[in-house]
């Protein structure tokens, strides 16, 4: 990069994009001012180059962004320092950055998908030529979690790392429990924020949670967990029931993603937990994260903030674009020497030990209550606490348990062996319950 101008390509000029607009023009002085250079966006691939933008022009540059639809507008222009990508998607996103990177340029992204299942073969191809490949919007949005594991706590082993690291879904958690909205109306909400992804799914089955979970253990561990083998479990199946119990006991149910090192395994998924509500987590609400860590000489840290929209996003798309402008050396993408990074060694799921919360739905008979505990019981699951709710004559009643630590595997055998009795009116809801202290 020479010159006093750093001309940015953005694949992109939408939530994220448009975010870091705004901060570049709002703090354009303080940029140069860290930089001694001035950062100005030349380019930006769009789809729609007249659609209506909230977005600032260049500060102190006498040319407009140029908008286009052609991808090679970006890729042939030789005066650009750093491509950006905040697209979103796996297809043209991967040509930009792929492209980008052969090409001997520098690429921020925010796009954690494509990074949790390419991440390998990006990474390898940014060493292969030298250049940075910058991730920090891609993990929980304005936190910077990507360097602090890479370089605040470089020389940590961590031993268990437990997020909220969706917005959209703790959002909708949030306002569910809170405000009493139904699950529809929070997630329009979180969509009209620009918190959601494109495809909201992603967000409210815990794929977006499970990509970041793989990136984070990239940089926790320095392995490679494959996306495929990760339990991922949304919060589609939360029922204003449910949150309504977990008030009784004391808890908030929260989409956690979570990894443990255990005699050099790791266990790691996304899952729906009841935290109790004045743990550090459970008053986590509405689209911010929070990341905590237990590393072997830090001992615990929390990082917690915006975990999503313009600013909080653009935030951490600007810090690798300024990091990536003064770092004079080549850029340590992974944070590791050996890239690719070896495969994960993996504690199978079914061996995962944790508190569990179940709401049977049955129709109430005498008995009822001995035969659920007489299989939570064979299948060495503890009862901590029983509540049954009443209901009018002949609807069915949810009766709940909450357990001691037990297997996952007999969880899920217990689980199945119960929705088969006669006295089940519907599928029976589970969630986890997240020890202390997190
Ligand atoms: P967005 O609002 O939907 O914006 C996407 C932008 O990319 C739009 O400008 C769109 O053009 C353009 N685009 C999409 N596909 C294109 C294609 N094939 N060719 C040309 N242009 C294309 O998305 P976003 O919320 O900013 O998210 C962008 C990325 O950041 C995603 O990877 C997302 O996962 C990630 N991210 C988002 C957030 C957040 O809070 N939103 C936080 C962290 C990370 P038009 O404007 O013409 O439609
Ligand atoms: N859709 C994502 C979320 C954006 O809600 O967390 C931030 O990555």
């Amino acid at each position: 990069m020479s010159g006093e101008l750093i001309r940015l390509g953005l694949g992109g000029l939408g939530t994220v994009g448009t975010g870091l607009a705004k901060i570049l023009a709002a703090n354009a002085d303080w940029i140069e001012r860290r930089l001694g250079r001035r950062v100005v966006i030349k380019t930006a691939l769009v789809r729609d180059p007249d659609k209506v933008r909230d977005m600032p022009q260049n500060p102190h540059s006498p040319n407009p962004v140029h908008l286009t639809t052609n991808i090679q507008d970006l890729l042939g222009d030789p005066e650009l320092d750093i491509v950006v990508e905040l697209m979103g998607g796996k297809d043209t996103a991967y040509e930009l950055i792929s492209s980008s990177l052969r090409a001997g340029r520098h690429v921020v992204t925010a796009n954690k998908a494509l990074l949790a299942e390419r991440g390998n073969e990006l990474f390898a191809l940014a060493a292969e030529h030298g250049v940075g490949l910058g991730y920090e919007a891609s993990i929980a949005g304005g936190i910077p979690i990507v360097q602090t594991l890479k370089e605040g706590l470089a020389g940590n082993r961590i031993s268990v790392l437990t997020g909220i690291l969706n917005g959209t879904a703790n959002f909708i958690l949030s306002e569910m429990t809170t405000r009493g909205l139904d699950f529809q109306t929070a997630l329009r909400q979180a969509q009209v924020k620009g918190y959601a992804e494109a495809d909201p799914t992603l967000d409210i089955e815990g794929m977006d949670a499970a990509h970041k979970l793989i990136l984070l253990i990239r940089l926790a561990h320095g392995q490679d967990y494959p996306l495929t083998s990760l339990p991922v479990t949304g919060i589609t199946h939360v029922e204003p029931q449910d949150i309504a119990f977990a008030e009784e006991f004391g808890y908030r149910i929260k989409l956690i993603a979570q990894v443990r090192e255990t005699d050099g395994l790791l266990d790691a998924g996304v899952f729906t937990a009841l935290v109790r509500r004045e743990a550090i987590l459970g008053k986590v609400d509405g689209p911010f994260n929070a990341v905590l860590l237990d590393g072997d000489a830090v001992g615990p840290i929390m990082l917690y903030g915006q975990g999503a929209g313009d600013l909080p996003t653009g935030s951490a798309v600007l810090a690798d674009i300024m990091g990536l402008v003064r770092n004079g050396r080549a850029p340590d993408n992974t944070g590791f020497q050996n890239v690719p990074l070896p495969r994960a060694r993996i504690l199978a799921p079914e061996q995962f030990r944790s508190r569990h919360y179940f709401r049977f739905s049955v129709h109430d008979r005498p008995g009822v209550l001995a035969s659920i505990a007489g299989v939570l019981g064979q299948r060495n699951i503890s009862i901590a606490q029983v509540v049954q709710k009443g209901s009018p004559e002949g609807r069915s009643v949810p009766v709940v348990f909450v357990t001691h630590k037990a297997l996952a595997r007999d969880v899920q055998a217990a689980i199945r062996e119960i929705d088969q009795q006669s006295f089940i009116a519907a599928p029976t809801v589970h969630h986890r319950i997240l020890s202390s202290p997190a």
